[in-house]
């Protein structure tokens, strides 16, 4: 993997200057490097698909989609998770191959099942007995085949922050091991004319630096998958793991590592596990998505304000913050960073980053080392891909930043900063209110007078 390197003063991010791209297109900017995604993919084809048989990948879109992104993910020869109408969207309107569609969520619509069901997309990972009998109504309505793996709850918890683990057993997301429970749904999906059971669905969490929770999954899912068969002849054709792996955000982080790390000892788990219980080895999935892309991007800020406070601490506010980057606030997520246009200067000093919103907890950073700074200095923070332009808002009315694909030396905006214009662009004024504000306005300036 490219390290990110220096040159002269200025930080380069993959062959390109940072400065000058804050330049050109502004700040905040999200940066994006696409030799950096590419890379991440050579690996999952090249230490996952291409070593194993009977294997997929599909990129959590969740981390950071645009259609831009979908082109790079289908030329990678990857799938697309998706969680919601809007993602599906943005993939249909990015031509990307509907078959390789893994679509989630533990609450689809009406709607967004019926868009699924339209486009023939490949897999409905199915949470839960509401949401089964809403798709088995879609698709008799549709009269389609419409294939499944059902997602279940192994039990097993993550160690991340509790907003990002997702597999153990008090979980909002897939069906409980219930015995009652999960069998009822299967003998379901097995008697349906219009669903065809793949097999299961498990996603222990973010930020995994082993493979030790979804070793256990696996073991947890095995049992079943025996039992099923034992049971009610139920072959397993596909079993998805998720995703989940972690990647380095700072100095208290395990190093990222490459994906055969986190692979090699679950294909090694599927394989005894299978043959200890006699059963053909299904197809497996994986669905990282920060591990893709969370180092292919960074954020750059300009830095404005200065407050020192004697003996205390130094606040230097930038002119983004928490709608660019909630994962602070949300997850007390620790970032590294750089004074892109100060590279090589010698670091003499702790300062905090402040987000600009009227919100005690927007900061970005709470200590970093920085050299003398000055207001107008450009900040790059590291490993901003995943979880940033997804989770954005428009908190306090601060517009979105734009997003730059930088490949081989080259920028290309792929997604437009927005403009205040573009924040009324949904909002009406119903008439009653227009006539009051006017009538308002002549009492104002009759007392002004
Ligand atoms: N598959 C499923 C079913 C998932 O729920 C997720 C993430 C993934 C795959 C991809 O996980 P990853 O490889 O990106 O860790 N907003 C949080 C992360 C929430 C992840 C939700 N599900 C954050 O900023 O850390």
């Amino acid at each position: 993997m490219r390290s990110k390197s220096l040159s002269n003063t200025n930080f380069i991010f993959d062959n390109c200057d940072t400065v000058e791209l804050a330049e050109i297109f502004g700040t905040p900017l999200y940066v994006i490097s696409e030799d950096r995604i590419r890379d991440k993919c050579r690996d999952i084809r090249g230490n996952f698909l291409n070593r194993y048989p009977n294997t997929r990948a599909a990129y959590a879109s969740k981390a950071f989609t645009t259609m831009a992104m979908c082109k790079i993910i289908e030329q990678e020869g990857l799938g697309l998770d998706v969680v919601s109408g809007g993602e599906l969207y943005t993939a249909i309107r990015a031509d990307f191959p509907m078959d390789r569609i893994i679509f989630h969520g533990n609450n689809k619509s009406y709607d967004e099942i019926a868009l699924g069901v339209t486009h023939d997309i490949g897999r409905f990972v199915v949470d839960n007995i509401y949401e089964f009998e809403l798709l088995e109504e879609i698709a008799a309505k549709q009269n389609k085949k419409v294939k499944i793996l059902l997602r279940i709850t192994p039990g097993v918890e993550g160690g991340a922050h509790k907003y990002i683990n997702t597999g153990q057993e008090d979980s909002k997301f897939g069906i409980p091991l219930d015995e009652k429970i999960i069998e009822y749904v299967v003998k379901r999906a097995m008697d349906s004319s219009n669903i065809i059971l793949k097999g299961f669905h498990f996603h222990i969490g973010s930020q995994l630096f082993d493979s030790n929770l979804n070793i256990s999954a696996v073991n947890v899912t095995v049992d079943l998958m025996k039992n099923l068969k034992d049971k009610f002849g139920l072959i397993t054709e596909e079993l998805n793991i998720g995703g989940g792996f972690g990647i380095r955000y700072n100095d208290e982080d395990e190093e990222t590592k490459p994906i055969s790390v986190y692979i090699d000892p679950v294909m090694k788990a599927v394989n005894d596990e299978c043959s200890r219980t006699n059963l053909n080895i299904p197809m497996i999935i994986i669905e990282p998505g920060r591990w893709i892309v969370g180092e292919a991007g960074i954020t750059l800020y300009t830095l404005g304000a200065i407050k020192e406070i004697p003996n205390v601490r130094t606040y230097i506010s930038i002119d983004g913050g928490l709608p660019d980057n909630p994962r602070p606030a949300l997850y007390q997520a620790k970032y590294e960073a750089i004074v892109a246009n100060k590279a090589n200067e010698k670091l003499e000093k702790v300062v905090t980053i402040a987000g600009k919103c009227c919100e005690s907890g927007d900061i970005l950073i709470w200590d970093l080392k920085v050299p003398h700074i000055e207001p107008g200095d450009i900040l790059a923070v590291f490993n901003t891909g995943a979880y940033n332009y997804s989770m954005s808002s428009n908190y306090n009315r601060l517009p979105r930043p734009a997003v730059v694909l930088i490949s081989e030396g080259n920028a290309n905006i792929i997604v437009e900063r927005e403009s205040y214009a573009h924040l009324l662009e949904r909002e009406i004024i119903p008439y009653h209110l227009d006539k009051i504000q006017d009538a308002d306005c002549d009492v104002a300036l009759t007392k002004l007078e």
